[in-house]
């Protein structure tokens, strides 16, 4: 038995014991303070975390809290101590919350020389240059840094650090590595195992100093502005595990030929790069493979059959590039799979057979290829499907009537197929469906109540659906956008106060009827575009805009509304289109709406206005304005002289500023969006503008009672395309100032009651296609050469006095030259707006090009490659520009 004593000196023993123990780790006094003086310089802040950390599963916390002095500071959170010689070893104060710069005269770098691993990763830096001092951790084995808001040039001296094992750059913004800093690094860290330099600028070529780096297990240069040819030997450094060069547009190279290769390659990064040619059939020698991330490159020919040998494999990742062939059926021995995305190439096939039946899968895309035959009767292995994209192909006949399961898929398109007969139930009733896109095909019948209540977006747009459609789909709470339009349905809106989330109501071109609702303008905050175009709906517009509101597109066209113009519509300040055309709207001239800056198309075209418009009460009326159509009313008075001279938006557009820009384009981060679609006269003809280009530019005033003179100003709007001042009461000369109007390609003038004679200016109009001053009492000899050689008669009968070709009777012998023209003519291709360029291959509506690489991006990768999309995203949508540009080169 042992007394109480003994236990009492035991215990005495073992503290005793214990304390000399720690007072051999303790830290030196001159450590202590310099800890305590670097941990100084920051605040703790929550948000500090430059990037997420729990994406990549690290804990964060403010770790330096718990640093006190009195206490060993080798038992402070992060510190680690060597045990022998108490020396500070290792400091991880990633994710702790941290903010704050980090001085050159700082304490870390002067203090600590035996330091062999320091991690400041995940905090915010606030733009801090990483030190030149960096220098004397000449013991330093491991340096990360990523995320946490470091910038400027990386000094050189982080190339003196040769015993490093792993250095992480990553994830800063605007971390720059140039020449010679790249090849110096890698010249002189032959240790390094991990290295990754993601969004450093490098931009160089890639050093084939790099093959001698034998250890390298990790090497991500994502990003890094690299470009010249990519060295093969990479692919066969013997233990690489993850090489990741996505995001380099300008870099070249080949997928390499993999003979006996026993490369233990588990991730391959090669999206957004210039790598080209075929993948060889010995991909399937890199068995440990599990992500290729091989999409937006340049490969083509056919899937080599060994890739089915990849068992490895989880995500597969090859769109956007240029594929050809079928797809092999072995993609059915991938049992890991998890990911399938092969959109945007031309595969073609059947969809049946290669589709890998496997349990695994959670996103299958194979969206805008030519894949033909049934849709396919989903295996019943796939009951984990979250995302289904069949889109732009040629799938035929009707849906399957039943099908087992997908109880978990969240999208499905189907959109731009043959695929026709009735929607059968099931559809309706998938249980979790939030996207859901049949648009553009041949599907006939009734729509039935909607099961899912998660669904946010409904397309249905351009098949041969009828009947009514169920009220109750308003009453989702999470619906954003409806979009049915060119189908024939019917019935009245009377649900739609119910669906507060609601951003897009596309309808056009159906059997609507009915009244809109008294709510419109105060139940959705979000409401942006309500396009009702061509339905049967009548009565007046509730005049309940809130301010506030965020309608972008107001588009009533063709339907039968009557009454005044609702006053709050002055509310919507983000309006940009807003077209009333073709019902019967009486009231006078709108002018409030002149206050609208961001208003950029106004269509009243052929309906009841009536009066004069008058000069206007603000000081720039319409600031934005691109396409004024006010044709087809009862307006008197003279022509709005005031807004010729303040359309500022009409005057020196700068035409090589405007890249291609469409009203309705996201502004960044939307994975989709909606694409205006208006009926336009152009040149004479109506037609139905896809996209209206902001560079788009016209007038027309015709068909009212505008009386008076043309007045001169009108000269200023130089970007105008398009002048229809026809079918009014006009009088006087046409003015000279026409002339200016450089940018012209159609200018109708006709039935009105001009005199005087064609001014010589209008031969300065180097791009018209289309003049109309037939209907008039002009005289004098019609201009020559140019443009004008173009015209025939029509374009000028019934005047007073007109002669000259292409008229019969000839001019008495002028006497004054005429005036000298502005523009020589180059050359004669026009180069003047190609609508036929522009118009076709784009959707009315709502364009989901972008939504299924989106979804994939941000749910199917790997964690540690979502942070990087999620980064990108966040940082500029730099990546969304890069999708579109891929989709419209297609
Ligand atoms: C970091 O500190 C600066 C200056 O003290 C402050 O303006 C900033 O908001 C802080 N950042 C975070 C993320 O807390
Ligand atoms: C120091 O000692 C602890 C506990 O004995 C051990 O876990 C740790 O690995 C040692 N550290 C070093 C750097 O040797
Ligand atoms: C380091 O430099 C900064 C600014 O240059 C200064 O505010 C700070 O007091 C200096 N700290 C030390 C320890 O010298
Ligand atoms: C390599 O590192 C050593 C110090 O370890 C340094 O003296 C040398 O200049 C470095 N070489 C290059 C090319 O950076
Ligand atoms: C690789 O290392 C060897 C020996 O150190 C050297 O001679 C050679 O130049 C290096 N190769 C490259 C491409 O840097
Ligand atoms: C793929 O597997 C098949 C059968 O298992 C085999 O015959 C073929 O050689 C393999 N191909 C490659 C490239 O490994
Ligand atoms: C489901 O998968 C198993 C094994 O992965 C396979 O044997 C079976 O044929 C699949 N079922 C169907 C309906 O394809
Ligand atoms: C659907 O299209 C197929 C041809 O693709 C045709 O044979 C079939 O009759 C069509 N069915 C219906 C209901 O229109
Ligand atoms: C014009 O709009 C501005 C805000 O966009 C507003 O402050 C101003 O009061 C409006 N003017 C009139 C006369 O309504």
């Amino acid at each position: 038995m042992v007394s109480n004593n003994q236990l009492f000196h035991l215990f005495s023993f073992l503290c005793f014991f214990q304390i000399t123990c720690l007072h051999a780790q303790l830290c030196t006094q001159e450590q202590t303070s310099a800890l305590l003086q670097f941990k100084q310089q920051f605040s703790f802040n929550n948000d500090a975390a430059y990037g997420n950390c729990d994406s990549v599963g690290i804990h964060s916390y403010p770790k330096m809290e718990s640093w006190k002095e009195g206490s060993d500071c080798c038992s402070w959170d992060g510190v680690e101590c060597d045990n022998n010689t108490s020396q500070v070893i290792g400091l991880d104060l990633s994710c702790s919350w941290l903010n704050g710069t980090i001085h050159p005269n700082s304490t870390i770098f002067s203090c600590f020389p035996h330091l062999q691993r320091l991690n400041l990763a995940f905090n915010d830096f606030g733009m801090s240059r990483i030190s030149s001092e960096c220098s004397r951790f000449t013991r330093l084995t491991h340096l990360n840094l990523s995320a946490s808001n470091f910038s400027g040039k990386v000094p050189i001296e982080v190339s003196f650090l040769s015993k490093l094992v792993s250095l992480d750059l990553s994830y800063n913004d605007g971390l720059r590595l140039e020449e010679p800093g790249f090849e110096l690094l890698v010249q002189n860290l032959t240790k390094v195992r991990e290295l990754n330099l993601y969004d450093v600028n490098i931009s160089s070529v890639v050093s084939n100093s790099l093959l001698n780096l034998t250890s390298l297990t990790l090497l991500d240069l994502t990003a890094c502005e690299l470009f010249g040819k990519f060295p093969d030997g990479i692919f066969h450094l013997p233990h690489l595990n993850v090489l990741s060069i996505h995001d380099n547009l300008a870099l070249t190279g080949y997928f390499p030929e993999l003979i006996n290769s026993s490369s233990p390659l588990q991730y391959l990064g090669l999206s957004y790069t210039n790598f080209s040619g075929k993948l060889p059939d010995s991909i399937g020698n890199l068995k440990s493979l599990k992500t290729l991330g091989a999409d937006f490159c340049n490969f083509y020919g056919s899937i080599p059959t060994s890739l089915g040998n990849l068992t490895e494999m989880t995500y597969l990742f090859i769109g956007y590039n240029y594929f050809t062939g079928m797809l092999p059926s072995s993609l059915s021995n991938l049992g890991n799979l998890v990911s399938l995305a092969v959109e945007f190439n031309d595969f073609e096939g059947k969809i049946a057979d290669f589709l890998p039946n496997v349990k695994s899968l959670l996103y299958l895309s194979v969206d805008s290829n030519s894949f033909s035959g049934p849709f396919p009767s989903l295996g019943a292995n796939l009951t984990k499907l979250v995302e289904l994209g069949l889109s732009n192909n040629q799938l035929r006949g009707p849906l399957p009537s039943q099908i087992i399961g997908l109880p978990n898929l969240a999208l499905l398109s189907l959109a731009n197929n043959l695929i026709n007969g009735t929607i059968p139930s099931w559809v309706f009733s998938l249980p979790a469906v939030k996207y859901f896109n049949l648009s553009n095909n041949k599907l006939t019948g009734h729509v039935k109540d909607f099961k899912s209540t998660n669904l946010i977006i409904v397309d249905l747009s351009n098949n041969n659906l009828h009947g009514r459609f169920p009220s109750s789909t308003f009453k989702l709470m999470k619906l954003s956008s409806l979009i049915l339009s060119s189908n024939n349905f019917s019935g009245e809106l009377d649900m739609l106060c119910h669906a507060i989330s609601l951003k897009i109501l596309v309808l056009s071109s159906n059997g609507f009827n009915g009244s809109i609702p008294q709510c419109l303008g105060n139940f959705s905050i979000y409401f942006s575009v309500l396009d009702l175009r061509k339905n049967n709906f009548s009565g007046t517009i509730p005049d309940t805009f809130v301010k506030e509101n965020s309608f972008k597109t107001i588009n009533l066209d063709s339907n039968g509304f009557e009454g005044p113009v609702p006053k709050s519509l002055e509310n919507c300040k983000m309006l940009q289109v807003l077209d009333l055309g073709h019902n019967k709207f009486s009231d006078k001239f709108p002018y409030w709406l002149e206050n609208l800056t961001s208003l950029q198309v106004l269509i009243l075209r052929s309906n009841k206005f009536h009066g004069p418009v008058p000069n206007s009460k603000f000081k720039f009326p319409f600031p934005n304005l691109r396409v004024m159509d006010l044709s087809t009313n009862y307006f008197t008075g003279p022509l709005p002289r005031n807004f010729f001279k303040n359309l500022n938006a009409m005057m020196n557009v700068d035409e090589a500023s405007f890249e291609l820009k469409y009203l309705g384009m996201p502004s960044g981060r939307s994975p989709y969006y909606y694409s205006d679609c208006l009926t336009i006269v152009i040149k004479g003809s109506t037609m139905e503008m896809v996209k209206v280009l902001t560079i788009f530019i016209a007038i027309d005033l015709s068909k009212n009672n505008f009386e008076g003179e043309i007045p001169q100003i009108i000269g200023k709007l130089n970007s105008i395309q398009g002048l229809n001042l026809s079918h009014n009461s006009l009088t006087g000369h046409i003015p000279a100032s026409l002339g200016n109007l450089t940018m012209l390609e159609w200018l109708d003038l006709s039935s009105n009651k001009l005199t005087g004679e064609i001014p010589q200016q209008l031969r300065n109009l180097k791009f018209l296609e289309v003049l109309n001053l037939s209907r008039n009492q002009l005289i004098g000899s019609i201009p020559q050469g140019k443009q004008f050689d173009t015209f025939l008669n029509d374009s000028y009968i019934d005047n007073l006095a007109l002669c000259g070709p292409p008229l019969l009777n000839a001019c008495h012998p002028r006497t004054s030259q005429p005036p000298p023209l502005m523009f020589q003519q180059e050359d004669n291709t026009s180069s003047g707006f190609n609508w036929e360029v522009i118009l076709p291959g784009y959707i009315c509506g709502l364009v989901w090009g972008l939504v299924m690489g989106y979804f994939m991006f941000s749910r199917g990768k790997p964690q540690w490659l979502v942070r990087i999309i999620e980064g990108e995203r966040n940082k500029s949508g730099k990546r969304f520009k890069r999708y579109s540009h891929r989709n419209r080169a297609r």
